[in-house]
């Protein structure tokens, strides 16, 4: 930040997120200081088809992935870019307005056994183009203190919904994640939520996802198929724990799907979504059952809740637990992940650290990100 121009607004915050679903760049502009945060602008932007399909062919080893992961970066950005100038514009606010920027970028690996995660991300060519200081690589230095580098989102729903206890967030983005709104904070991942079914919609229709789960409806849940996806050994494994592409992939639902090919009667396309519908049903079912029992009501959010059939059945799988969404709480679904990323940016000014220790495993408590100043 320019210290000779102070931002007139010192809480007026952006977010930018692009989760494991490769769709968008998410963006909200809010008001950090009200109680509750306030809103002030939201706005989403497609990616461009090429670089959705470079950024799907970068969590693969493939060729001259250095240049290809810069140019990815600076197409990101200036995607980001519109997407600021679109809040900015909604808000009827300018660059020097705004405090600061969070900028989460696509993650391509996520190996935090490792030792390393890699989110693309442009975030000096971000602060360049918008005039707005940028923090960014939330998740390196939590992976350095011995980290799984996510969720990180879990502080941020704490401090926007509240631990009196009995809840939990239910993130549901091309991977499920959960926080449970206690005191101390718990989350983790639960494994897939969209990001297998997009996979199978983008295969077999054509499209990058199934609108409103209809297909999914339209087909019958195979129980041998589903049991053995249910036996993949990450499910049983306990928290601390988070997934991603690397695990999660079209190679791992095919090496399913062949076990079964012996058989000689391979299974419809639509029985395989209701399956994999029903897998992330179940696994988020059975995450909650072993490690949240006390858990009374679920708030979903991402656009997972905005998939009718995934949101009726997982309703019956979580009964006498009450699902509803943030939107419920004031916050649309499609924004608290972005505004948790402009609340993790004002966190790193302010010099909180907001990667808890007790979510990642990591030895101590971090200030998450890194500056670009405007
Ligand atoms: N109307 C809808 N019907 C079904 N699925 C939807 C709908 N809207 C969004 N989605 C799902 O939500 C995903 C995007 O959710 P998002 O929260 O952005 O995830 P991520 O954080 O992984 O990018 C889409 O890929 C799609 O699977
Ligand atoms: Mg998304």
């Amino acid at each position: 930040m320019n210290p000779q121009s102070p931002p007139k607004n010192p809480s007026y915050c952006i977010g930018l997120m692009s989760g494991t679903s490769t769709d968008a760049v998410d963006g909200v502009l809010a008001d950090l200081a009200a109680h509750p945060i306030r809103l002030l602008a939201q706005a989403s932007l497609p990616l461009p088809l090429p670089l959705r399909d470079e950024f799907l062919a970068l969590n693969a080893p493939g060729p001259n992935e250095l240049h290809r992961s810069a140019m990815a970066a600076n197409a990101l950005a200036d995607c980001q870019a519109a997407v600021v100038q679109s809040l900015l514009a909604q808000a009827g606010l300018s660059a020097q307005d705004i405090l600061v920027l969070g900028t989460h970028g696509q993650t391509v690996r996520h190996a935090p056994d490792a030792g390393y995660t890699v989110q693309i991300n442009a975030p000096a060519r971000l602060a360049e183009r918008c005039g707005i200081a940028t923090v960014a690589d939330f998740r390196s230095r939590d992976v350095a203190a011995g980290g799984q580098g996510a969720p990180l989102v879990p502080a941020f729903h704490a401090a926007c919904f509240g631990t009196r206890g009995g809840r939990a967030v239910l993130n549901l983005g091309g991977i499920a994640n959960l926080t449970l709104l206690e005191s101390p904070v718990r989350g983790f991942d639960t494994g897939p939520a969209n990001m297998l079914m997009d996979a199978w919609a983008q295969t077999h229709l054509g499209q990058p996802f199934d609108q409103d789960g209809q297909w999914a409806a339209s087909g019958c849940c195979q129980p041998a198929l589903l049991a053995s996806m249910l036996a993949e050994p990450w499910f049983a494994r306990l928290p601390p724990k988070s997934t991603g592409r690397d695990l999660f992939s079209l190679g791992w639902l095919h090496a399913h799907l062949e076990k079964f090919t012996h058989q000689g009667t391979p299974f419809a396309p639509a029985d395989v979504q209701a399956t994999l519908l029903e897998l992330s049903v179940r696994s988020i079912a059975d995450a909650l059952q072993r490690h949240a029992h006390h858990v009374q009501t679920v708030l979903a959010c991402g656009g997972g809740a905005l998939n009718q059939a995934f949101m009726a059945r997982l309703g019956r799988a979580l009964a006498p637990v009450a699902l509803r969404t943030t939107a419920d709480e004031g916050v649309p679904v499609q924004a608290v992940e972005a505004l948790a990323f402009a609340w993790l940016a004002h966190a790193w000014l302010q010099g909180r650290a907001a990667c808890l220790p007790e979510v990642t495993g990591a030895r101590h408590a971090t200030i998450a990100g890194c500056l670009y100043p405007a």
